[in-house]
């Protein structure tokens, strides 16, 4: 497919960048990941659910779990960012009372055209933005809590992001990011490695149409930094208290820090 082939010239000088295994300029990454979630949103959420075997979910629910957001009228402010087609954001809305108020933010305007339809059948009072991680449309401290799963590794400028995480939260605020992570059971690895290169882009390609989408999403989880250095990259940011909780062996990990 063209995707890959196009914008990977290198500039003499210019900034370079991952894209999955590929090298591409830093500035034309947004347009490819772009590119990536353009032709999976309609069928995002089924995708989830195959390529994970579920597994999606439970991961979901623990990060909900750590939002913890308040049961009553208590005002509660979340920001899901790269939310996508809303599936955490709907979670944090049905967990909490009526004084929590979720917006989710995303750069694809197909994602959050599936997250919108998705909003309006089941009556959940989400608020939807198209936004970049990288420069929130959104005030100083204006949030209790911003969540980001599946999204932190697709974003070019990845400190920059959550410099301005940092930047929306409130004091005392709470930042939690659920990612893929490092697999490092033995065995467990070669099986992963194996389901991740062979299986998932073979069902992308049955179910999108589209393998080489499939194939850069596994790609950039094998590019993403360990777990301690993107715990690093959390506390550089200036978040404090910073911890992660590896599960399923490490395919995934919920990081999470405080605006203190
Ligand atoms: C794998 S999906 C995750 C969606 C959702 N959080 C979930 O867990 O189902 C990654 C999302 O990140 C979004 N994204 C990528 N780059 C972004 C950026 N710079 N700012 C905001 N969202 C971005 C994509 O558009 C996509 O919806």
């Amino acid at each position: 497919m063209a995707r890959s082939k196009r914008k990977t010239a290198q500039k003499p000088g210019s900034a370079q960048t991952d894209f999955g295994f590929q090298r591409v300029p830093l500035g034309d990454k947004q347009a490819m990941v772009d590119g990536v979630f353009d032709s999976v949103a309609r069928r995002y959420d089924l995708m989830n659910d195959l390529m994970s075997g579920g597994l999606h979910r439970p991961w979901k629910d623990v990060l909900v779990t750590a939002v913890n957001p308040p049961k009553g009228k208590q005002a509660f402010a979340l920001l899901d960012l790269a939310g996508g087609t809303g599936d955490v954001g709907f979670r944090v809305a049905e967990k909490g009372g009526p004084g929590t108020h979720v917006t989710v933010a995303d750069i694809n305007a197909e994602m959050l055209t599936v997250g919108r339809g998705r909003a309006a059948k089941a009556g959940h009072d989400v608020t939807f933005i198209e936004a970049n991680a990288e420069a929130l449309p959104l005030p100083d401290r204006s949030f209790d809590a911003v969540t980001i799963a599946f999204g932190i590794r697709n974003v070019p400028r990845i400190e920059v992001a959550l410099a301005e995480i940092h930047r929306v939260l409130k004091i005392g605020g709470h930042f939690l990011c659920l990612e893929f992570s490092s697999v490092d059971i033995p065995g467990l690895d070669r099986l992963y490695d194996l389901y991740s290169f062979n299986v998932i882009p073979a069902v992308g390609r049955a179910v999108t149409g589209d393998a080489e989408a499939y194939r850069y999403l596994v790609e950039s989880i094998r590019k993403f930094p360990h777990p301690e250095k993107f715990a690093d990259m959390i506390r550089a940011a200036g978040f404090r208290r910073v911890s992660f909780q590896p599960m399923t062996g490490g395919v995934v990990a919920l990081h999470s820090g405080w605006r203190l």
